[in-house]
């Protein structure tokens, strides 16, 4: 069963008929279904335009449109409409506004201009979603809901009272009694001890650095409050239209939000990517969001949002180079994605994103931008097979948000410079080169599935997930400055790494980290030198063996990468630092567990999903790729084996025969 009913790989993008006269629109439901369109999200901005007044509602135009859509066989992901709030709700709710840390209540005129905490918004998303759901429940074209817009992208918190409110009665079901959240926060630090539930606060602008523990629960809150909101639209269409399936779209790697908890309230996961054509970095970036993405369900995901070109919120928007559409759009499907889809369907005359990149250009048919509409959408009914496969994977990399939001509290650690998602980053890169499947995972979950699975940084690290990596059985990496803290940000007893000091054999007495622009040395055993930036550590064995060792700077000769032999596992390796480039480290793990990986020419990416391997030419070189198997390239429909030759930008999608 796929994503929706609609068969195949879904194709098209955010469709906004209400900014654009109705003689418009049968030009365009012509042309989408020219290109092979079949779902577009309609309605994510117009709650103004569906509710001109409280309760007052005008259909009639969208029943228009998602009429003339059906007629040309062309599916609809009905949004509910509630990122923006209408003006008339703001006038008479003015407090339904967002406040900033700072205590400024932000004005109406963009979007996304609520308070997550705000009982009036709820109520008022509620109830627009429940005549929505009423209006459609049986409409033909409506396969399936669309929760808000990017949940955290411009509001991500709101400071104001009734945040506040909200924020005590999230602590108070936490920690049932003031002593507790005294204990929690550590509040005899800085003369913070609460003596009345009225007292604890949102983390506001203060004159020096708020209390971590505050922060960290802020965060957690902020996460819960915006889950509220997608909680409680989500009940009335679940009450009203149980058989539709009901997402919202996520934002790739987002710190804000706890996306484990999240996708657990979702039918399925979409995803929002807007990798940028300047970065060379971004097809690297682009491939563990989705990768994440993938994890997140362990199933098929969508991908509902991407620029065709140019974005227009970057301070320099640089359109995608002919061929680089595809190339983004497959490397999606690749990594678990049964769709293709953009913002936007055809190009605003008007508004702040009237420059950004479309399906359908302001110049037309007759440009390149619609040819290569034209074109993707041929591919992907090439690539209809597609569509349900899953991608098994040996390596996982563990990825925490309380851990995350933990490591990235300003103004109280050893180092700024420790983020996790670079930190990610660095072990996905040199996987991804050699292209070995990663799923990501919670430390909680069973990982006994994986034959290696690495930490990069768990900093917040509970007895509980201790416990779990230690009764993983295959080979385990921990990066630094993992084990440090508890759930409440206070520091393990007898230091790092608390609860793991057991499962590596070691302490780490001091944090050491590197100031920018200095590099430092380590050497492993077998003599290779490495160069290590950012963070180091004193690290002291008890049962681990070393390694690798610093050579030169203040810790000299002591022990930078341990290793632990398990009587009943594989080896538990620890990195009391952060190398450049991990790849000697990882190499060495991989062999152990016995994951083998590809030999791939620099710039190309080699993904399995089901019986397909996608091999994907980032680079802007041709480049000779060496198949494991013979098998047909979907594309072209060619049969190939020994090796193929990719030209820059290109794809092959190659459908390997099932074993026998
Ligand atoms: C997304 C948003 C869309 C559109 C797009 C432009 O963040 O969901 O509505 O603004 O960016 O890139």
């Amino acid at each position: 069963m796929g994503l929706t009913r609609v068969p195949g790989l879904l194709f098209g993008g955010d469709y906004n008929p209400e900014q654009w006269p109705e003689e418009v629109w049968a030009e365009d439901v012509g042309l989408m279904a020219e290109a092979g369109v079949n779902l577009v999200t309609v309605a994510v901005f117009s709650w103004s335009r569906l509710e001109t007044a409280p309760g007052v509602y005008d259909f009639g135009w969208l029943d228009r449109i998602l009429d003339l859509l059906h007629a040309h066989g062309i599916a609809v992901d009905l949004a509910t409409a509630t990122a923006t709030p209408p003006p008339w709700l703001v006038r008479r709710h003015p407090e339904i506004r967002p406040v900033d840390a700072a205590g400024t209540r932000l004005e109406f005129g963009s979007r996304q201009g609520y308070c997550p905490s705000s009982p009036v918004f709820r109520a008022a998303t509620v109830r627009l979603a429940r005549a929505m759901a009423e209006r459609y429940r049986d409409h033909p074209a409506l396969v399936m809901w669309h929760v808000g817009n990017e949940y955290a992208d411009h509001t991500a918190e709101c400071f104001c009272e009734e945040s506040a409110r909200d924020f005590r009665r999230w602590l108070q079901h936490r920690y049932r009694t003031l002593d507790g959240l005294n204990d929690a926060w550590g509040t005899s630090c800085w003369g913070q001890h609460y003596t009345d539930w009225t007292q604890p606060a949102p983390p506001r602008k203060a004159p020096g650095p708020v209390n971590p523990a505050q922060l960290l629960d802020w965060r957690r809150f902020s996460s819960d409050a915006l889950l509220a909101c997608f909680e409680a639209e989500r009940a009335v269409l679940k009450e009203v239209t149980p058989d539709l399936p009901v997402t919202t779209n996520f934002m790739s790697i987002l710190r804000d939000l706890d996306y484990w908890k999240w996708a657990a309230a979702e039918d399925f996961v979409s995803d929002d990517a807007y990798p940028d054509p300047a970065d060379p970095r971004a097809h690297l970036k682009a491939a563990l969001s989705y990768d994440l993405m993938r994890s997140l369900k362990r199933r098929p995901w969508l991908l509902l949002e991407s620029a065709p070109g140019a974005v227009s919120w970057r301070r320099v928007n640089v359109p995608k180079e002919p061929g680089v559409m595809r190339l983004h759009s497959l490397q999606a499907l690749a990594h678990g994605s049964d769709g293709a889809m953009f913002f936007q369907w055809r190009q605003a005359r008007y508004g702040p994103e009237k420059f950004h990149s479309a399906l359908l250009p302001h110049g037309g048919t007759d440009t390149r931008q619609w040819r290569e509409t034209l074109a993707l959408g041929a591919d992907l009914r090439r690539l209809a097979g597609v569509a349900g496969g899953t991608t098994r994977a040996e390596v996982a990399l563990l990825l925490d948000w309380d851990s995350w939001w933990g490591l990235e509290a300003p103004e109280s650690l050893p180092s700024d410079r420790l983020r996790l998602h670079e930190l990610l980053l660095s072990w996905y890169a040199p996987l991804h080169a050699r292209g070995i499947a990663v799923d990501l995972a919670p430390p909680d979950r069973d990982l006994s599935g994986y034959r290696l699975v690495i930490a990069p940084n768990l900093y917040l690290c509970t007895p509980e997930q201790a416990a779990a990596l230690a009764a993983f059985p295959g080979e385990l990496v921990v990066g630094p400055f993992s084990g440090v803290v508890d759930t409440a940000d206070r520091v393990h007893p007898g230091g790092a790494p608390g609860p793991l000091r057991e499962l590596l054999g070691l302490r780490v007495e001091e944090p050491w980290p590197i100031p920018d622009g200095v590099t430092r040395e380590i050497v492993t055993t077998d003599g290779t030198a490495l160069t290590v930036r950012t963070w180091s550590e004193w690290l002291t064995l008890d049962d681990a063996r070393a390694v690798a060792h610093h050579r030169g700077g203040p810790l000299d000769g002591r022990p930078a990468v341990t290793r632990r032999t398990r009587p009943d596992g594989g080896a538990v390796r620890y990195l009391g630092c952060l190398p450049e480039d991990p790849a000697p480290l990882l190499a060495e793990a991989l062999a152990a567990a016995g994951v083998t990986g590809l030999d791939l020419p620099a710039g190309v990416e080699a993904c399995r999903r089901g019986r397909h391997l996608f091999l994907l030419n980032h680079g802007t070189e041709p480049a000779t790729v060496r198949l494991p198997g013979p098998g047909t390239d979907l594309l072209t429909g060619r049969p190939l084996s020994g090796s193929v030759s990719l030209a820059p930008r290109d794809v092959v999608v190659l459908k390997t025969e099932p074993k026998p």
